[in-house]
């Protein structure tokens, strides 16, 4: 799995502090203590953007958790849940370089007046926690834990605490009812966990690929991170890529590489030399591509003037001759096991898209299952607390839109 490119070279890549400091690491941070008020401009000309799904502009939220300088307790949490097929970019960078995601986090806080460091991580990631438990202790031994505190002029706290695993947990208002001790239910927004998250504190909440890029764009500035996209896109990606490729894994690329680039150059090609039926782009909860859109640049503004999205960045890759409805039936359990309950529409409509498909998969359905299943699509988008239902509905969605003659051919001859 090739995690060796550009930010994440090998020489990024240890687990032992006096290495990590004695190469890339280390540098951001000195440059942060002294200049901490610099930060947030750096990061806005920079063009960081969340790498948790959404793409929203890093500094916006940094801005806003800064201007709460006023409030008692400040928190940060590291968004490490990572549960969705597909994904596993933030678990590689936990195991193999957990001193990059730790030094942003502490320019994070220098750069939000943040005093409550909390790395909230799937219970699952059980190899990622160990090491990135014994990289914490590392920095508490050190002095640049105090030298922050004396500029934040608190104490800084840090700790590790598992999330509840479940995918819903990763959503960034769960996470903050998960880390008060509740069952990870999304909350209505606003308020906004700038505002009020954690215990009623402000609270900003970055996944960890996003953490992972600040000590490097601290240390080499905005235009270097910039130079590093394709056209106009800022820094790189890790592209997750699994299914039915020669060799799947975790490729950090230039961000908006293209999508044949990233199967056919990186990825090793189709497997067994099948020809590209269709890539889950964005993984389960987004839009399908097929091979007529392989020069489509991987990035969040390109994917959405196509009408998709470049979600977590997974890619996950379907052969001709395979079907693409399994694939969407066993997404649609997914998000129907993952509905925490709260919303009536998403819990009963994920479970009912679920069963339809299913259904429709065994050919053992008829036209009235789906035009059901073509309803609930149309009926659901918007009627969650949170974008899971959406996410669901999109899927589904595009594979209707891309493949409806397969459904049609799975209805055409119902078995009784
Ligand atoms: C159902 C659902 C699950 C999510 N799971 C995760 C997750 O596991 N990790 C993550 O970083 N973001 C996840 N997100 C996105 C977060 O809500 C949030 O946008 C993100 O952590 C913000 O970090 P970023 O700005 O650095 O991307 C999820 C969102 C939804 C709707
Ligand atoms: S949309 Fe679904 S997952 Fe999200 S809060 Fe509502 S029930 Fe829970």
């Amino acid at each position: 799995m090739p995690l060796n490119q550009l930010l994440r070279r090998p020489d990024n890549c240890c687990t032992d502090l006096d290495e990590w400091l004695s190469g890339a690491g280390g540098k951001g941070l000195a440059i942060a203590l002294k200049e901490p008020l610099a930060l947030i401009p750096t990061i806005k000309a920079a063009g960081l953007r969340g790498l948790g799904g959404s793409g929203f502009p890093t500094y916006k939220k940094w801005q806003m958790i800064a201007a709460q300088y006023q409030r008692d307790e400040r928190y940060l949490i590291c968004n490490g849940n990572e549960d969705e097929p597909g994904t596993f970019k933030d678990r590689l960078l936990l195991e193999e370089s957990p001193h990059q995601v730790i030094e942003g986090a502490l320019i994070t806080a220098l750069a939000c007046n943040i005093n409550h460091i909390i790395f909230y991580i799937n219970p699952h990631l059980k190899r990622a926690t160990k090491i990135l438990s014994n990289a914490l202790a590392q920095w508490q031994q050190g002095d640049y834990l105090p030298q922050i505190s004396k500029v934040l002029a608190t104490a800084l706290t840090l700790k590790i605490m598992p999330s509840p695993g479940h995918y819903i947990a990763g959503e960034e208002t769960a996470a903050i009812e998960a880390v008060e001790g509740n069952f990870p239910f999304p909350r209505g927004k606003p308020p906004y966990p700038a505002v009020a998250g954690v215990h009623g504190q402000p609270t900003l909440v970055n996944n960890i690929e996003t953490l992972a890029n600040v000590s490097h764009i601290v240390r080499n500035g905005a235009a270097w991170f910039q130079a590093l996209g394709e056209g106009d896109c800022s820094g790189t990606k890790i592209y997750c890529v699994s299914g039915d490729v020669a060799d799947g894994g975790a490729y950090e690329l230039p961000m908006g590489t293209s999508l044949a680039s990233l199967i056919f150059q990186h990825a090793g090609g189709i497997s067994d030399n099948r020809k590209l039926k269709a890539v889950f782009t964005g993984g389960p909860s987004n839009s399908i591509l097929t091979a007529n859109e392989l020069s489509l640049a991987l990035d969040f503004d390109s994917l959405k003037q196509h009408n998709a999205a470049l979600g977590t960045g997974a890619m996950i890759v379907v052969a001709e001759g395979n079907a693409i409805i399994s694939h969407i039936a066993e997404y649609l359990d997914f998000f129907a096991a993952a509905s925490c309950g709260q919303c009536p529409p998403c819990t009963s409509g994920t479970s009912e898209m679920a069963r339809l498909t299913r259904k429709i998969a065994v050919g053992n359905a008829g036209k009235h299952d789906l035009d059901s299943l073509i309803s609930l699509s149309e009926l659901l988008p918007g009627s969650g607390r949170c974008h899971l239902v959406d996410g669901a509905v999109t899927v589904l969605k595009s594979s209707l839109g891309h493949f409806s003659k397969e459904y049609q051919a799975l209805i055409s001859k119902p078995y009784s």
